[in-house]
């Protein structure tokens, strides 16, 4: 949710630490601070809003060290404003710390430091953190080597602590050390020449580092100038082979164009043509094999914009594999899981790899597989775009998407990319059970048209969308219908347009508007209709008919739909398989809800009170 990042070496700590934030923005950007350390100094500066305020306010008031924590911020404690931004001071100003995740027991925390004479300078929950590290380094002083203190009286300080949390710490007295912690929120140690990192993410070391330790549940870093140490939870030595990094994996370069967003929903042809060959040969990734075999009926846990790729997952297990599936928001499932039949395949959707609500909602699938099949192997599968994510330690079989890196706050090409990995698998699974039936053929055939495809429809309607968007200025209201696989669609063309445009819009099966939306209709509510030639085809015709009616403004996405007379305006898509046209439909919506952002001036990559992973509950 918030980013990290940390430095030690022999470089100047904030424009290392800017640079890092900035690539770390998308992940929270309602204020941002950093500390530094010298001897006898500790500077701290911090500042409301994205991180071009702070860097204006650091131009004004440099700091120095070499020695330094950094930290972007998605407020859930207190008002994104100065007070509540990261570092959080201990009183004397000696300790800072910045923190991402969540203190749950930070009021009973609070309240003993109160008892104990502490006063609280902000309303977060990270601040009973250096309290807690100051009273522990009080404690220890004097008992334990000046070298281990700072380590030990951090130790002391989490041991308190329940929660789910990533934290740097620095001190006065020690300059030439930063202390880091993970338990249950991703921390990445980065080694690079003469400086030492650590990060909540990759971006922010891709450059700087050449190569990562992911630290485990419970694992602390010590960093000097000279190095790192790993330590476990129990505080003994531990050792592990750093993995390269390779900076061009996680470039942040807009190229020609004008925001992330703009240019991820472009990539998805190629995202398409690297995913269309793994389609055809997904059976040979040996692992996947494993786990889809004997698979009975499917369970689907995600959020957001992943579940809607899961609905349409769900949509081809069924009608294609003939396989009974379900689709449950992570978030509701965790606290009301249904009963877990044998057989039952659960897979995870999250592009980040980081949801905590999916994360928490598999690792009670976890429990529940291994209690009712403890002999065979765990029917449990990620899909996401970030295989080295808590999600990848989690689950025993990760299907990776391969998008890329995507930086826009709004998913798109990693929407793209877990529909694509559930064709993937429900060809495979159709293919088991009924061998080459003439459906499962023809959706091979359409998907190999694919790549192709989505270049036309990439570059036919990014113009058409731009000049639809003039008409949306007033627009207060916007509805989305689809039917069977482009129900999701529906819901995702929703989705896209409320986060970056902040419109409100809903979208609806196109057959139960006439039991209730209907009332909202009228000439100043556009309505969004896929129309995909399908066994429902007339009856969604009839369906955008009834709205018509009702004045609303119609615009249509499908490929016949232009000779129907109904649409006001057509956004065409070429002739498909039915079970393939998502694929292809979610295009419009995409660049429709971009366009409209952009076009009232919003800030589409970073939408207000978003952020890219959601790592609280
Ligand atoms: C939509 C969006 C969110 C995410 C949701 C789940 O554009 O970004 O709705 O889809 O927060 O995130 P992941 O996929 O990382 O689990």
């Amino acid at each position: 949710m918030c980013g990290i990042v940390a430095t030690i070496g022999s470089r100047e700590a904030a424009p290392l630490l800017l640079q890092g934030l900035q690539r770390l923005e998308y992940r929270g950007y309602d204020s941002a601070g950093l500390a530094t350390v010298t001897p006898g100094q500790l500077h701290c500066c911090k500042a409301e809003g994205k991180l071009v305020h702070l860097r204006e306010k650091l131009e004004k008031t440099p700091v120095s060290g070499c020695c330094g924590i950094g930290h972007t911020r998605w407020a859930t404690h207190g008002k994104p404003d100065a007070r509540n931004a990261h570092p959080q001071l201990d009183e004397a100003g000696s300790v800072a710390v910045v923190q991402n995740g969540i203190i749950e027991n930070h009021r009973h925390l609070r309240q003993h430091l109160e008892q104990r004479g502490v006063h609280f300078g902000s309303d977060t929950d990270t601040e009973v953190i250096p309290h807690l590290v100051a009273q522990a380094l009080a404690d220890l002083r004097g008992t334990v080597s000046p070298t281990d203190l700072l380590r030990l009286a951090v130790a002391q300080a989490v041991q308190q602590l329940e929660g789910a949390y990533a934290l740097a710490v620095i001190w006065l007295d020690q300059p030439e050390e930063l202390v880091a912690v993970r338990y249950r929120a991703p921390l990445l140690v980065g080694l690079g020449e003469g400086q030492f990192f650590c990060a909540s993410d990759t971006p922010a070391l891709a450059g700087v580092a050449s190569s990562i330790v992911s630290l485990e549940d419970g694992e602390m870093a010590r960093l000097t100038p000279l190095g790192v140490e790993l330590f476990d939870q129990s505080g003994q030595r531990t050792q592990r082979t750093p993995h390269p990094l390779r900076g061009d994996d996680y470039t942040t370069d807009k190229r020609q164009f004008r925001h992330f967003m703009l240019k991820e929903i472009h990539e998805q042809a190629d995202v398409a043509a690297a995913w269309v060959e793994r389609c055809l040969a997904l059976p040979a990734e040996d692992s996947l094999t494993t786990v889809l075999q004997d698979v009975q009926r499917v369970q689907l846990l995600a959020c957001g914009t992943s579940r809607h790729a899961a609905l349409v997952g769900a949509h081809l297990f069924e009608q294609l594999a003939g396989i009974p599936s379900s689709v449950h928001y992570a978030s509701e499932f965790r606290y009301a899981p249904p009963p877990l039949l044998p057989r039952t395949l659960t897979i995870g959707v999250t592009q980040s790899g980081e949801t905590a609500d999916t994360l928490a909602a598999l690792t009670i699938e976890m429990e529940r597989h291994r209690a009712l099949e403890p002999d065979v192997p765990l029917r449990l599968l990620g899909i996401t775009n970030r295989s080295d994510s808590s999600l990848g330690r989690l689950v025993p079989h990760i299907l990776d998407i391969r998008a890329g890196v995507e930086i826009g706050v709004a998913a798109t090409k990693t929407f793209l990319g877990q529909m694509l990995a559930f064709y993937a698998i429900a060809l495979h699974l159709a293919s088991q059970r009924h061998g080459a039936s003439a459906q499962v053929t023809a959706c091979r055939q359409a998907l190999a048209q694919l790549p192709e495809q989505l270049s036309q429809v990439l570059h036919a309607m990014d113009r058409r969308c731009a000049d639809l968007a003039h008409g949306f200025a007033e627009t207060r209201d916007v509805i989305y219908l689809g039917r069977g696989i482009n129900y999701p669609i529906a819901l995702e063309g929703a989705l896209k347009l409320k986060e970056i445009s902040y419109i409100h819009a809903e979208g609806y099966p196109a057959g139960e508007m006439k039991h209730g939306p209907i009332a909202l209709l009228d000439q100043h509510v556009p309505v969004v209709s896929i129309a995909m030639p399908g066994p429902v085809f007339e009856k969604v015709l009839s369906n955008a008919q009834e709205a018509k009616a009702r004045d609303a403004h119609l615009i249509g996405i499908g490929p016949v739909c232009a000779d129907t007379e109904i649409f006001d305006v057509v956004l065409p898509i070429p002739p498909v398989h039915e079970l393939v046209s998502p694929l292809l439909t979610v295009v419009p919506m995409q660049l429709l809800a971009y366009h409209v952002a952009a076009h009232r001036g919003l800030d589409v990559d970073q939408p207000r009170n978003l952020a890219k992973s959601v790592t609280v509950e």
